[in-house]
């Protein structure tokens, strides 16, 4: 018989960690949880009384943090505490590329996760299921279970693997209709446990379990293999372009196609977000760490060909507008790393900026859910240039029409889809001439705004 969970903590309180445990909370109303940071602004975020406030912006997130926030979904920073009286912890901290040491720039840096193992070991009094939530190199578990078990007060520590496969912008769905949840363990009872919590709302088809190293390379796996798919139909945008083909009509042929499939065909300026990279150099290191060179060699070319397609993107808009942007004004249409997001990590737009602004162009940037201070840390945080010279040379507007008013370009980087519904005759009256568009994510009525009077250049479209 499994144990029945009555209290869940989950330790990191961000995109997966904040959406997977208020989804919980919904569905198992019979289970308490509680969800504990660190980062006090964060939790003080997801406990403000205004829900529309709460730190990640999800369509439908906050309908479902409004329903069980108070009842039995809490948001705290006393970590000890919620360890304490779980019987069940999932460990959703973030795990990014290390920047420093062996592995600097492409092993995942575990060291948060570390520190909540021996929190963990510290703190716990009775046996808990210790869930891996974060994205963790294959093996994770067995180092989780050596502090586990050697640093603690004697009790039994169960080790499962559960990673997350939501995407940010349709969290709230994923999480309601999971293609499937995957389970990792060596323990019948506390994958039962697990399975148990998933059961409230997951039909059991959908529910896999498999042993703890395939959960776990499952996870990376399935990230490397949509991002190749992503830059698999980017480098067949460069090829289109040249050619006079139309990378969605490409798709659209290839999609229909059973054995490829219509989904995740999207070319565009390059994926972002904080997993795609990160997860493929980890995967890239963890095989050369085996000594499997052209294994590692394979997968990092998916991650040069989207370093590739963000470069020549700026470099399209240079050469075009006349080989110089020097004190041009280009409009930024978005700066998240993809629609129904405030997440800015690894965005396309941080990278073609910076470009940009290597040739002096001042960019003017309107995202309808990215504020203002985040575009400027975004771009901080490279180190290229000054601080003060990223705020002389860049503006953030409320307004789009703000934006394009007597620019020379407009740059599409989101596939927002308040965009297409602007008024392009207006816009085009606003910019100076000849006004470009370059659309990085085939998002516009290419035809449509050719016929306006603007210059075209669509992401994969060849003329
Ligand atoms: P995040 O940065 O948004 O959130 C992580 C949180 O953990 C932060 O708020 C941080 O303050 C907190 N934290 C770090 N160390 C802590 C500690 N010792 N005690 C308490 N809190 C601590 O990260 P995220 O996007 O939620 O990702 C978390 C994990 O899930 C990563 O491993 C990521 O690869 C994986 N993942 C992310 C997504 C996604 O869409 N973002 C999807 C699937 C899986
Ligand atoms: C991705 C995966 O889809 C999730 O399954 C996974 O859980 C998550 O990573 C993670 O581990 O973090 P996410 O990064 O939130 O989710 O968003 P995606 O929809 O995968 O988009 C990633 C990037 O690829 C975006 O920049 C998006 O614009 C781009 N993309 C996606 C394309 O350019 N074309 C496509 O066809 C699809």
């Amino acid at each position: 018989m499994s144990k029945k969970i009555s209290k869940i903590c989950c330790i990191g309180a961000g995109y997966v960690g904040g959406p997977t445990m208020a989804v919980i909370a919904q569905k198992c109303p019979d289970i308490e949880v509680t969800v504990v940071d660190i980062n006090a602004q964060r939790i003080a975020a997801w406990n403000d009384k205004d829900v529309n406030k709460i730190p990640v912006y999800e369509p439908g997130l906050s309908e479902v943090v409004a329903e069980a926030r108070g009842k039995n979904l809490f948001f705290s920073t006393e970590v000890d505490k919620a360890i304490d009286e779980a019987e069940m912890i999932f460990i959703s901290v973030n795990t990014p590329t290390k920047t420093y040491g062996k592995g600097k720039g492409m092993a995942a840096d575990l060291k948060y996760i570390e520190l909540c193992a021996r929190q963990i070991a510290r703190v716990a009094k009775n046996d808990k299921i210790v869930v891996e939530k974060s994205t963790l190199p294959v093996r994770t578990a067995e180092a989780l279970k050596s502090i586990l078990h050697n640093t603690g007060n004697g009790v039994n520590f169960d080790i499962l693997s559960n990673p997350e496969f939501l995407a940010e912008g349709t969290a709230i769905q994923d999480l309601y209709k999971p293609d499937r949840v995957l389970i990792g363990g060596d323990s019948p009872e506390a994958i039962q446990a697990l399975v148990d919590v998933y059961a409230c709302w997951v039909p059991n088809e959908n529910i896999l379990t498999t042993n703890v190293w395939s959960s776990e390379l499952s996870k990376l796996t399935a990230n490397a293999f949509l991002a190749q798919r992503v830059s698999s139909i980017n480098a067949l945008s460069e090829l289109c372009e040249k050619t006079g083909a139309d990378v969605n009509e490409v798709a659209r042929a290839i999609g229909t196609d059973s054995r490829i499939g219509p989904k995740f065909l999207k070319a565009s300026v390059g994926f972002g977000g904080s997993c795609f990279q990160k997860d493929i150099l980890n995967l890239v290191y963890i095989a050369k760490t085996y000594g499997l060179t052209e294994v590692a060699d394979y997968w990092e070319q998916v991650i040069l060909m989207n370093d590739h397609q963000k470069r020549r993107f700026a470099d399209n808009i240079v050469s075009t507008l006349y080989n110089t942007v020097s004190g041009k004004k280009i409009a930024f249409l978005g700066w998240a790393f993809k629609k129904d997001t405030n997440d800015t990590r690894e965005s396309a737009a941080i990278y073609v900026a910076d470009h940009l602004l290597n040739e002096q162009a001042e960019i003017v940037v309107y995202d309808p859910k990215v504020p203002e201070e985040q575009i400027y840390a975004d771009l901080d945080y490279l180190n290229t240039r000054s601080e003060k010279e990223n705020r002389n040379l860049v503006t953030v507007v409320n307004d789009p029409y703000e934006a394009v008013n007597e620019a020379h370009a407009v740059a599409v980087l989101t596939e927002w889809d308040e965009f297409k519904a602007y008024d392009w005759q207006k816009i085009y009256r606003e910019m100076l001439k000849p006004s470009f568009v370059f659309d990085g994510r085939a998002l516009l009525d290419k035809e449509q705004l050719k016929g306006i009077g603007f210059e075209m250049y669509t992401i994969g479209v060849g003329e």
